[in-house]
């Protein structure tokens, strides 16, 4: 049998994983970053903000892909109301099996663990390079006037919202 057909998909609290797979992640994310490679070093499997759960692809009980959730507010640059959204971060599939589909697998699989949490968006920054990627999952790339610091393009996924009802000017807090 394929690797491919034995995958399971989980969502996760950051809580719940194990030293052991904290280990795993850590491994695989620092060959799929490899620009970053000295942050994942040990058990340290997260970069920036830790993330409150993650969605894992296992392939032999071993994690194959992953992504962090962590839900953040952002700020209605109209009225000052916050907006809880779904963040996403540290996407990322093991380079020994990228381009199998696994990476649209991981964010279908997301997508509907986030509507399950009554989230209206997810939320996630990026650079130019991947966001065809993201776009064949569904999300949106927001106008140029929205792109935040550096080279890093903020992109949302309607989920028990419509696209319209995304603030036209925004904070992230
Ligand atoms: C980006 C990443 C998660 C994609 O995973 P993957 O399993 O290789 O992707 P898939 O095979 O599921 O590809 C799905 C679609 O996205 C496209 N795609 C995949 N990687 C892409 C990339 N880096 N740039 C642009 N498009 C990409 C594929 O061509 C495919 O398009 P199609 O549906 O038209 O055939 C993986 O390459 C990775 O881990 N990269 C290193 C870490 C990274 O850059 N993460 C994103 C940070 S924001």
């Amino acid at each position: 049998m394929h690797s491919q057909d034995r995958r399971k998909w989980s969502l996760v609290r950051e809580s719940d994983i194990s030293s052991d797979t904290h280990e795993a992640l850590a491994e695989m994310l620092a060959r799929a970053y490899p620009a970053y490679a000295g942050i994942f070093s040990g058990r340290r499997s997260w970069a920036w903000a830790r993330p409150e759960a993650r969605m894992v692809g296992l392939a032999d009980d071993r994690p194959v892909a992953q992504l962090g959730l962590l839900r953040q507010f952002v700020q209605r640059g109209e009225s000052g109301e916050r907006l809880l959204v779904g963040e996403v971060g540290t996407v990322a599939v093991d380079p020994g099996f990228q381009g199998r589909g696994i990476g649209r697998e991981l964010l279908a699989q997301t997508a509907t663990e986030l509507a399950g949490l009554a989230l209206d968006f997810g939320y996630l920054t990026c650079s130019p390079a991947v966001i065809p990627f993201y776009e064949g999952a569904g999300w949106h790339q927001l106008p140029h006037s929205s792109v935040s610091a550096g080279d890093s393009h903020t992109m949302i996924l309607p989920l028990n919202a419509s696209l319209s009802a995304w603030p036209r000017t925004f904070q992230a807090t």
